[in-house]
């Protein structure tokens, strides 16, 4: 870990960078950056560009996920999890720092334990004038030492097995796309979290472009009163502490 422990006892702070791009940095300064996208319309100018970095999480292969992976994993040396046909892809590329896993494995870095798990969606890599595989779409559970745990969903749809793993590993924060066309629309993400119950819920995947219309106000509109408290709507790169 070459981050410096800024942040003990602080909870974890989180920062939505547009898209569905995250920094999450944890309470033993674990720096951890998710589907870095970081050139998207709705990213902070110069978002992640002076950032350590000791982490990229990447859900699958479309390039608004891969996003800036290269450049950032080149330029910081952080390790880069992923599913294994993307981790073949960035070997390729010249990025060494990989760490390939896949659905229902975890790894442990720090005060921090990352599970891949499943998403409904598609994924392969646009890039170099041809289409390589990228294996599944996935999405991440992350667990934090002082006991709060982020479940990112990358892209997907809503799906049943989310109430498993709702049981198992108690997502304090779910971040879950909300855009509607490539993903669940706020229908569909409204029905995700009437089985996760996370504490907090935070929209991703909306607004980047006009074509992503699901907005975490029609989301919150479709929840139960309950439910409805929990929904935070992040503004891109202002960090909020969990
Ligand atoms: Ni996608
Ligand atoms: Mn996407």
């Amino acid at each position: 870990m070459k981050t410096k422990n800024t942040n003990r006892n602080k909870g974890v702070k989180l920062t939505w960078l547009g898209h569905s791009a995250f920094h999450v940095l944890t309470p033993d300064g674990t720096s951890i950056l998710i589907d870095p996208w970081l050139k998207n319309p709705k990213a902070p100018a110069g978002a992640g560009t002076d950032l350590p970095v000791d982490i990229i999480l990447v859900s699958h292969g479309h390039s608004d996920h891969l996003g800036d992976t290269i450049e950032i994993a080149g330029r910081t040396k952080a390790k880069v999890l992923s599913i294994f046909e993307i981790t073949l892809y960035l070997t390729r590329k010249g990025i060494s720092n990989v760490q390939a896993l896949n659905k229902g494995g975890s790894v442990t870095i720090g005060d921090v334990c990352v599970t891949m798990v499943d998403a409904k969606h598609s994924s392969a890599i646009d890039a170099d004038g041809t289409v390589f595989p990228g294996g599944e779409a996935a999405g991440f559970i992350i667990e934090c030492s002082n006991g709060t745990t982020i479940y990112h969903a990358g892209d997907t749809t809503v799906f049943s097995d989310m109430v498993l793993l709702a049981k198992l590993y108690k997502p304090t924060i779910a971040l879950l796309p909300i855009g509607n066309l490539f993903t669940m629309g706020p229908r569909e993400a409204a029905f995700a979290c009437n089985l996760i119950k996370p504490k907090y819920i935070i929209g991703m995947h909306y607004g980047t472009f006009p074509a992503l219309t699901g907005t975490p106000a029609q989301l919150r509109k479709l929840l139960p009163a309950d439910l409805r408290k929990r929904v935070r709507e992040l503004v891109p790169g202002v960090p909020v502490t969990f």
